[in-house]
């Protein structure tokens, strides 16, 4: 596809996006994800990792409804959403990690799935901005780990690159389904790619290696 088509199919998901009252056209790449994957239902806890401005929260919270919760971080303030729960901060501190720990013990849940569309800033370096990438998703994955109910799912995004093969073995240690995705709605030449992951084995075995040097 043309770097002109790209630009315009990006067009038409923000006019879409706009259209329909989300906050951002990614709201449309969980949509996909979940239309194909089904890693969110109604009444699920989910988990929402790198949640600003916001349009994965709304996406999800349409699907989970009343009787779902949703709670959503970010390094940046975001406006709040109804019936949801924000949480200010860096997940790959274990201040904020503690903080998201509370708000899911107090909101008395196990946690269905954990989604997480954190990107680094992009620096245009691009071994150094995948690098980043998946130091945010192992930080995503241990999270996760940490949370989840047995047979839960979890979803990442990744800036594809050297050390992909790697990360995606990592998940699989865990997870009984592990596929990677490029929803319609993202493909671009960014080469980002989504890890889907579901049917959760808490317990597995994680070689030490394979788990971020803070835990
Ligand atoms: C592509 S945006 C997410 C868009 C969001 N899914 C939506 O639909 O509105 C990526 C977000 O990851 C956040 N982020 C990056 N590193 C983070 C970290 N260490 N902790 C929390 N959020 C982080 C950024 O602040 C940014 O808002």
């Amino acid at each position: 596809m043309s770097e002109w088509q790209l630009a315009k199919r990006h067009d038409s998901f923000y006019r879409l996006a706009k259209q329909e009252g989300y906050r951002a056209r990614s709201s449309f790449k969980l949509k996909q994800i979940n239309e194909k994957f089904g890693v969110i239902h109604k009444g699920f806890a989910v988990v929402d990792l790198g949640c600003a401005p916001g349009g994965w929260m709304q996406v999800a919270k349409e699907i989970v409804g009343e009787t779902g919760t949703v709670i959503g971080i970010d390094l940046k303030q975001i406006k709040p959403i109804e019936g949801t729960v924000f949480i200010q901060g860096d997940m790959t501190s274990d201040e904020t990690v503690k903080k998201v720990l509370d708000a899911i013990s107090t909101s008395g849940r196990k946690i269905d799935t954990v989604i997480s569309d954190m990107s680094p800033n992009i620096s245009g370096a691009y071994s150094m901005d995948h690098v980043r990438s998946i130091d945010l998703c192992e930080h995503a994955l241990n999270f996760a780990r940490k949370v989840l109910r047995p047979g839960g799912s979890f979803t990442a995004k990744v800036f594809e690159g050297e050390h992909f093969p790697e990360y995606f073995n990592n998940v699989k240690m865990s997870f009984d389904f592990v596929k990677r995705y490029a929803p319609d709605a993202s493909r671009s030449s960014s080469s980002e790619i989504y890890v889907i992951a579901k049917r959760f084995r808490p317990g597995a075995k994680i070689p030490k290696s394979a788990l971020c040097e803070k835990e």
